[in-house]
C-alpha cells in the first residue's frame, strides 16, 4: 500500500473505441484528482478473449501485466459503456482473466473499486461483489 501521499488510482477503461467517452471521464477524473492522488489509466484492448486453453498454457504477457498493474495499485477505477444491459465485453474479459489468478495474486478481494458508467448497469456491481467473495 502506498502512502497517503502519493496514493495510486489505477483507471481501466471499459471501451477500446479511440474517441470513448468513458475513456475522457477517466480522464477528466484523473485532472479533477486532489493532491495525494494519483490516477494512471491503463489499456486492456491487448488482452486476447479468454480461453481456458490458453491459460494452460501460460497466462499471456498482457494478463499478467494488467495483474501486476493491479497490485501496484492502491485503488481502481473502472468506467465502462454498457453494452446491451450489460458491462461490455472487453471489460468482462478483463476480469474474466483476472478472476483466473489466484490469491495472494488476485486482488480485486481488498482494492477499493469505483465505477463511473455512461448508462446506467447494475450487473457490474454485482460482479465486482461476486469476487470480492470468491477471493476473500
Ligand atoms: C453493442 C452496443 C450495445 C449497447 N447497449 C446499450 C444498452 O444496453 N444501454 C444503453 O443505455 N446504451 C447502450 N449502448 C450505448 C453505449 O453504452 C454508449 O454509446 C456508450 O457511451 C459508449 O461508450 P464509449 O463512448 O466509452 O465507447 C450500446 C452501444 C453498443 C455499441
Amino acid at each position: 500500500m502506498n502512502t497517503q501521499a502519493s496514493f495510486q488510482i489505477l483507471g481501466i477503461c471499459g471501451s477500446l473505441r479511440q474517441k470513448s467517452f468513458n475513456l475522457a471521464a477517466l480522464r477528466v477524473a484523473g485532472e479533477l484528482m486532489p493532491p495525494g492522488l494519483k490516477l494512471r489509466i491503463t489499456g486492456i484492448g491487448d488482452l486476447p478473449i479468454y480461453n481456458f486453453d490458453v491459460q494452460e498454457k501460460g497466462f499471456p504477457a498482457s494478463a499478467t501485466r494488467l495483474r501486476d498493474e493491479i497490485l501496484a495499485a492502491d485503488a481502481l477505477l473502472f468506467a465502462s459503456p454498457e453494452y446491451n444491459w450489460s458491462v461490455g465485453a472487453p471489460l468482462k474479459n478483463a476480469i474474466d482473466w483476472m478472476s483466473r489468478f489466484q490469491p495472494p495474486d488476485g486482488k480485486l478481494n481488498d482494492e477499493p473499486t469505483r465505477k463511473i458508467m455512461t448508462d446506467q448497469m447494475l450487473a457490474f456491481e454485482d460482479w465486482i461483489k461476486r469476487m470480492k467473495r470468491a477471493f476473500a
